[in-house]
């Protein structure tokens, strides 16, 4: 299985960012993780859809190869980072490329509620007519004090996170082969 990873947060020192890689490297023997960057991609502009510059149409490309969205992403003001946001407004748009893809979400924050807002929102995004994302009912990965939960190196030290997120990934790995008969 060949997986795309989507994250809200381009800081160098992302704990988003981190905790993706560490999924990545985790579960490298069940699926390949490709980390796509997303800072690169210019704001969104209608009148460019049809013909967008190359780093959208590479990066639509990827996604629409892949067999299945992760997002890890942290919470801003509430909501989804603007950088992702703009990301999935790129894909909803002509070839809706996200159409149907299976779709998993996990977040980490400073705070307490581990991206909870963030995530109904992200939910409720991947759920609008251009997006239709196959979102992974019934499992959230809320991840608060990440802080203390992770190490410089972004490994994840906290033993019941890590059985957790073990277990929503095989949810999702799961999924994605139900979502192949719908
Ligand atoms: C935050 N942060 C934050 N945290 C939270 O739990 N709820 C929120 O609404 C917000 N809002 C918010 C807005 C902005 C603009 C910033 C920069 C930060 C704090 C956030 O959880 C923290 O900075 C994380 O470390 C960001 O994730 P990364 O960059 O470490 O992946």
């Amino acid at each position: 299985m060949k997986f795309v990873a989507l994250v809200g947060s381009i800081r160098k020192e992302s704990y988003n960012k981190k905790l993706a890689k560490y999924i990545k490297i985790r579960y490298q023997e069940k699926a390949e993780i490709d980390i796509l960057p997303i800072e690169n991609l210019p704001l969104f502009n209608q009148d460019e859809e049809e013909n967008p510059p190359a780093v959208v149409e590479d990066f639509k490309q990827k996604v629409a190869d892949s067999d299945g969205l992760i997002f890890v992403t942290p919470e801003y003001n509430h909501s989804v980072p603007g950088v992702l946001k703009n990301a999935i407004d790129w894909c909803s748009r002509v070839d809706k490329v996200m159409v149907k893809k299976p779709a998993m979400i996990a977040g980490g924050s400073i705070g307490v509620l581990g991206t909870a807002r963030a995530q109904m929102h992200l939910r409720q995004i991947l759920n609008s007519p251009g997006v239709s994302a196959l979102t992974l009912p019934g499992n959230e990965v809320f991840i608060g004090g990440i802080q203390n939960k992770m190490d410089d190196d972004g490994i994840l030290s906290d033993e019941s996170t890590i059985e957790f997120i073990d277990n929503v990934m095989n949810n999702f790995i799961d999924w994605v082969d139900k979502t192949k008969r719908l």
